[in-house]
């Protein structure tokens, strides 16, 4: 079965392929609000029926939360296991949008056509990706190259409640040779890449109450304890002056970086000035004398995602609240084990309370880091397929971002993934405007029908 008619096929195709992409933008499947349930079932359907139209094996199947998409196709080795997520972020602060969120549309920009819209990169612009090279390669020799498992996530966005418990039930039907997971990006426009290390995530708020309502500050100020004093201070003791994080135990499992690794990395071309430069900022934060991909790729951090108390309101008004929160989370790496980071934060807050205010925790869920071998076969193949599709050496990256999934395939089902995506850094995922450049859709789905062929050999 050769491959230049498939490829030819989706150049002719993608007109079409757009269309199919921004029908399945327009569904608001916003997983993390209850108020988009229908949308991420009505995002499930349209996909099944998608599937189900290429000649796959394809149903949505229940979970207590969003539904999974499964779907079976094609005969012989290897048996490669697609995944991807079709939830996505909710689109506040929703003024800041030059356009409505799900009314996609290709805009000229001077970095190219981009389509616009929440969900383009992250993550349903990537995962139709490989569907229509499947699609293309179904079209053209009438089957698939090899045996794929198509599974579709709809929780991805809000912390995946349900897929441990599925895949864990559906273990003999999940499991397959590999994962291919398309949720990450390329390493910069030209050059794409295999992810081939993730970091892990440990998220908690905390809740600090102390009166027990709203007081006068200028009745009570000076006498009576103030909550976000006390959040302050656990904040800023999160990190000591050299940007180290100081819980106890915090760096145990911290891995040094490999030689070959570093030497890997130290070969890209990575600059740290533009990449800061593109968000407003100058100076490297953080750890004093790491280097900036290792601050990014294979150091843990600790990050206030957010932190509200008292009165936030127009104008002023004198308060001494009752309560404080923040919303803090880790990113891991290494063997960090996200359930001793949680005992170790919560330490951290309960040694910090004076009398009479208290802490509560109540949201706490993380995942570890994960690492793929590279010296599997598979990823040789695929790295020189990308790197025919796109004309550049493609590179073995890491990802300061989190795929839980990733972990979960090794632990769950005793296989590794090999993430390829083709987002760019600033593709605006979780943010006003997210944008998908046309090219990484296009050269996406070509790269898929390459990566196909390369190992389906
Ligand atoms: N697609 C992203 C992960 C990602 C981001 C990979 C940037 C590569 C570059 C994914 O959808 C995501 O945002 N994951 C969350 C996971 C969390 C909610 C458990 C993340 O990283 O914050
Ligand atoms: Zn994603």
């Amino acid at each position: 079965m050769t491959l230049a008619p498939v490829l030819a096929r989706l150049d002719a195709g993608l007109d079409d392929a757009l269309d199919r992409l921004m029908a399945l933008l327009r569904i608001p499947s916003i997983s993390t609000d209850p108020v988009f349930k229908a949308e991420c079932d009505a995002a499930a359907d349209w996909l099944v029926a998608d599937l189900q139209g290429i000649g796959f094996e394809a149903s949505k199947r229940p979970t207590p939360g969003h539904p999974m998409v499964v779907a079976h196709g094609g005969e012989g080795a290897p048996h490669l296991l697609f995944y991807g997520h079709y939830d996505v972020q909710p689109v506040d602060p929703l003024e800041l949008w030059d356009n409505d969120p799900f009314a996609p549309a290709i805009e000229d920009t001077p970095k190219g056509k981009v389509i616009r819209g929440r969900g383009t990169s992250d993550d349903k612009g990537q995962l139709m990706t490989f569907i229509e090279a499947m699609r293309a390669w179904v079209a053209e020799h009438g089957a698939l190259p090899c045996r794929i498992t198509i599974f579709l996530e709809g929780e991805e966005e809000s912390g995946s409640p349900s897929l441990v418990p599925f895949m864990k039930e559906n273990a003999e039907e999940l499991k397959a040779d590999l994962a291919m997971i398309c949720d990450t990006t390329l390493f910069d426009a030209k050059v794409p890449a295999i992810t081939t290390q993730l970091r892990g995530l440990m998220a908690e708020e905390v809740i600090l109450t102390g009166p027990t309502r709203d007081l006068h500050s200028g009745m009570y100020g000076g006498l009576a304890r103030n909550p976000i004093h006390v959040l302050a201070k656990i904040v800023a003791d999160l990190h000591d002056d050299t940007g180290r994080i100081t819980l106890d135990g915090f760096y145990d499992g911290v891995p040094e970086l490999p030689d070959e690794i570093r030497a890997q990395w130290q070969g890209l071309a990575f600059d740290h000035t533009r990449f800061l430069g593109d968000v407003g900022l100058s100076q490297p934060a953080g750890e004093a004398d790491r280097t900036p991909l290792e601050k990014l790729w294979s150091r843990p951090t600790a990050e206030v995602n957010g932190i509200w108390g008292g009165y936030t309101g127009a104008g002023f008004k004198t308060v001494l609240p009752s309560k404080a929160t923040a919303k803090i989370s880790f990113r891991l790496v290494g063997d960090q084990d996200p359930e001793a980071i949680h005992k170790a934060f919560v330490r951290h807050v309960e040694d910090r309370l004076p009398e009479d205010v208290t802490a509560e925790f109540p949201n706490g869920h993380g995942a570890p880091a994960s690492r793929m071998p590279t010296d599997d076969p598979a990823f040789e193949a695929a790295r020189q397929a990308l790197s025919e599709e796109w004309g550049m050496e493609a590179a073995f990256v890491g990802s300061g971002g989190s795929i839980p999934i990733a972990g979960h395939f090794q632990q769950v089902l005793g296989m590794n993934a090999m993430l390829i995506g083709f987002g760019r850094d600033d593709d605006q995922i979780h943010s006003p405007n997210e944008k998908y450049n046309l090219e990484s859709f296009h050269k996406g789905m070509r790269s898929w029908a390459r990566i196909l062929a390369a190992l389906a050999k």
